[in-house]
């Protein structure tokens, strides 16, 4: 056996959000396109959801095209140079090629230097997952930059007839540049799952089983919605309780409140169960974006930023849930 000593990386001291960018598909979708198919009506949705309207993304709006777009905006906020980004993480569960990985491809369009590039599944909560991995690898070395995606094209799984889901879900792309900081930008993850709940949301067959039927089609999500919406108003806020006390603040240090754009009476209940005070400003890009998956904590900052209801340095709780089920949650400050 050798004795040899293997040399370890290190990593920068600190890492943060350098920057954000989004991409929003230009098909606007309002309830009442969607209604005659499941007998609903535009206040039904309004009131059980939240949703107004979507966004739903063209033949040409591609995963890769969302992804590429939503990137270049966050290099360029944060002032970097593609070539800079060591790593290229992409959260999704609509890039429809089981390999090579979208990330692989994303990395290329953008003109990275062979970057390090690969996808992960965590469904929803896909962003966050990126998020602290990103986070994990400059403070650890193995990356100088990470440039981490959520990208989703829901509206290819989702049955427009399904009454529990056509309305909720949409398509989108949201990306943020993490690299090194002098003061912590990115609070310790808060993640888990809970595999005995894998059947409340799934892509209803493999694609195995879907090629042995007489009449294959598209595997659509399925969703049991009522056990979901419990899980997440309850047992979500728990975990964002647990985020803020591992990142050693209080509900009255938080500016802004970024949950997982599920459904908006999902965030006023974990609101509430967190006791958020009024000074917190909460997202609720919803309304007009939909839940797109692993892209709507990307829009909906970049919306708040937009909108001047996010500032540079504002700490902001992220907590993102879905299928699996998987969750994550970490704080952050606005870049
Ligand atoms: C999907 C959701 C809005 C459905 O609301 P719900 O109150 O649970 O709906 P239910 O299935 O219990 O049905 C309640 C009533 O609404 C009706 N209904 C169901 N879907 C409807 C629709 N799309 N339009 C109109 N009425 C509908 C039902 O028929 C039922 O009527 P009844 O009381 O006369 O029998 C809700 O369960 C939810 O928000 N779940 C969480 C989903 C989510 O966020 N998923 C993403 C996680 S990542």
């Amino acid at each position: 056996m050798s004795d040899v000593r293997l040399a370890t990386a290190t990593g920068a001291t600190h890492a943060a959000i350098l920057g954000v960018g989004a991409y929003r598909p230009s098909r606007v979708v309002p309830n009442a396109d969607l209604v005659a198919a499941i007998d609903s009506s535009d206040e039904w949705i309004q009131q059980r959801s939240g949703i107004r309207e979507r966004r739903w993304a063209t033949a040409e709006e591609t995963v890769q095209l969302m992804a590429v777009s939503a990137a270049r905006t966050a290099l360029e906020r944060s002032g970097l140079d593609p070539r800079q980004i060591d790593c290229v993480v992409v959260a999704t569960v609509t890039h429809f090629l089981q390999t090579p990985a979208l990330a692989t491809l994303v990395a290329h369009e953008l003109g990275t230097d062979q970057a390090a590039a690969f996808d992960i599944s965590a469904a929803c909560a896909g962003f966050c997952h990126g998020v602290a991995l990103a986070s994990d690898l400059v403070r650890g070395g193995s990356a100088g930059h990470v440039l981490v995606i959520g990208v989703e094209r829901l509206s290819d799984i989702t049955d427009p007839t399904d009454r529990g889901t056509a309305f909720i879900f949409a398509d989108g792309a949201g990306a943020a540049v993490v690299g090194p900081s002098e003061d912590p930008g990115i609070g310790p993850v808060v993640w888990g799952s809970d595999g005995e709940q894998s059947e409340l949301i799934r892509q209803r067959e493999d694609w195995r089983d879907v090629l042995a039927s007489p009449d294959p089609a598209i595997p659509h999500l399925v969703m049991q919605g009522n056990p979901v919406f419990r899980w997440a108003s309850f047992t979500m806020a728990k975990v964002a309780q647990q985020a803020l006390d591992r990142a050693g603040i209080g509900v009255d240090d938080l500016d802004l409140f970024v949950p997982h754009q599920a459904n908006m009476r999902i965030t006023d209940a974990m609101a509430r169960t967190m006791k958020l005070p009024d000074h917190v400003r909460i997202a609720r890009d919803i309304a007009e974006q939909g839940n797109t998956s692993a892209a709507s904590i990307p829009l909906a900052l970049d919306r708040m930023l937009a909108d001047g209801e996010a500032h540079s340095g504002d700490l902001a709780l992220f907590i993102a849930f879905g299928a699996g089920l998987s969750y994550a949650g970490q704080v952050v400050r606005v870049p």
